[in-house]
């Protein structure tokens, strides 16, 4: 059995994955991802679509930025609907010049991995029982199946970019680990469809029969949602219907917009807030969504991951450049500062603009004023712009 040596081995090449890897490359630290699928599969999920100005950097820092500046919609304002009437929040007016990008995860992950190619990033594919050990000494190392064969990497430091479902959080022995969670009583049926969108800009709406998502891809292809129950079978769904209950919830005005068209998309997914802590055990440390999950109403998820890793690819840094462990000492502390105000926002406006099956008349009626006082309050529209666009990577 041969063992390879490297200075960071990183599990999952999703977005906090490979970000951290073109991250570390530029810095001359050696690394090693290893994952479970093979690339197709994991450039072929259809996920997040929005980009923060942090996220947006630290593509143009990479280098990798190209196609995101010819193909990325650039948004400054974002809209809400409340029971059909449509009023705009105009996100870089009230944050000096914020703004937020509409480029889909598919996307991001090609550019990285077409950058990982050029540049001979490891990366193990179909990787599979992915085990870790050593964390708490000096010596981990990850161990997995290739083809059948055995492959041992040893490292200085495991990070766990494998997602919710990976295996790298549950090395962290229970009883020095505390989980936070709210599973919501809803999902959403999100489909894509090859038809212009409804409006330049999304449009999140509150409706009395749930709450619904205009986005898109680009100027021809429209991504929609609304909330469903989680019980439903995608089967009943078919395209009408699916048009028909988003041009409801949408109201009349951006429903005469709405371009119908067939799908090629359809798939539920369940809410979920979720924490983790800590994000650092010995020589472990968590990134993106294997610490956290957030409801994907705040358009939170892949953000948080590249917030985390730029935080981990410092401290990392200064851990082999500088003999410093400051950083890497302070990661988890520093990682779930920025996580819980991105919970706190995702779990917000997912309250907001849901409809939750215990609700009655008094629940709506405060989140209809809650709506209407967004609508009318330049304060309450700063602190829900602030948040949207994201929060700077040190927040007070
Ligand atoms: P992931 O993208 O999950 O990547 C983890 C990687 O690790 C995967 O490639 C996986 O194959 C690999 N892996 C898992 N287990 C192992 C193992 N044992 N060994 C090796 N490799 C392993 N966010 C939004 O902002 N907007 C959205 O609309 C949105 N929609 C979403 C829909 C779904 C169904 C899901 C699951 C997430 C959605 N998100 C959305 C969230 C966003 O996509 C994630 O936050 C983001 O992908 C997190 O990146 P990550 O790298 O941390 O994890
Ligand atoms: C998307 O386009 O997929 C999208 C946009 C905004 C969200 C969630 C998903 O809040």
């Amino acid at each position: 059995m041969t063992v390879v040596r490297t200075q960071v081995a990183i599990i999952g090449a999703g977005p906090a994955g490979m970000f951290l890897a073109h991250l570390l490359r530029r810095a001359a630290i050696d690394a090693v991802v290893i994952e479970r699928r093979d690339r197709a599969y994991v450039e072929g999920r259809v996920r997040a679509g929005v980009l923060e100005q942090v996220t947006v950097d630290q593509m143009h820092r990479l280098g990798l930025a190209d196609r995101l500046v010819r193909d990325g919609l650039i948004h400054d304002g974002t809209k809400l609907a409340l029971d059909g009437q449509v009023f705009r929040i105009d996100l870089a007016a009230l944050t000096g010049g914020s703004t937020v990008t509409v480029y889909g995860q598919q996307e991001v992950m090609r550019d990285l991995f077409d950058a990982a190619t050029a540049d001979d990033l490891a990366i193990m594919w179909n990787a599979a029982d992915v085990a870790l050990a050593g964390l708490n000494g000096n010596q981990p190392t990850v161990t997995w199946r290739e083809a059948g064969i055995e492959r041992t990497l040893a490292c200085d430091f495991v990070v766990g970019c494998d997602g919710f479902h990976g295996v790298s959080r549950g090395a962290i022995p229970a009883n020095v680990r505390a989980t936070f969670e709210r599973v919501y009583p809803f999902g959403w049926l999100g489909i894509l469809a090859d038809v212009p969108p409804a409006d330049h800009e999304l449009i999140y709406a509150n409706h009395e029969r749930g709450f619904a998502l205009a986005s898109m891809r680009s100027a021809t292809r429209s991504r929609y949602y609304i909330q469903c129950g989680l019980d439903e079978d995608i089967g009943d769904w078919s395209d009408n219907r699916f048009w028909d209950e988003l041009c409801r919830r949408l109201g009349p005005d951006a429903a005469a917009r709405v371009t119908r068209g067939s799908s090629f998309e359809k798939t539920i997914a369940p809410l979920r807030s979720f924490v983790t802590e800590p994000m650092r055990w010995g020589r472990l440390f968590l990134a993106g969504d294997a610490a956290h999950i957030v409801p994907p109403t705040g358009a939170k998820g892949m953000n948080l991951a590249v917030s985390d890793v730029t935080m981990l690819g410092e401290a990392l840094v200064e851990h082999y450049r500088e003999r410093s462990d400051a950083g890497i000492d302070g990661y988890s502390a520093r990682a779930l500062a920025r996580v819980w105000k991105a919970e706190r926002f995702s779990w917000w406006f997912t309250s907001v603009t849901h409809r939750f099956p215990t609700m009655d008349g008094f629940d709506r009626r405060i989140q209809m004023a809650e709506l209407d006082y967004i609508r009318r309050s330049p304060a309450a529209q700063r602190v829900l712009a602030e948040n949207y666009v994201g929060l700077p990577l040190e927040v007070v």
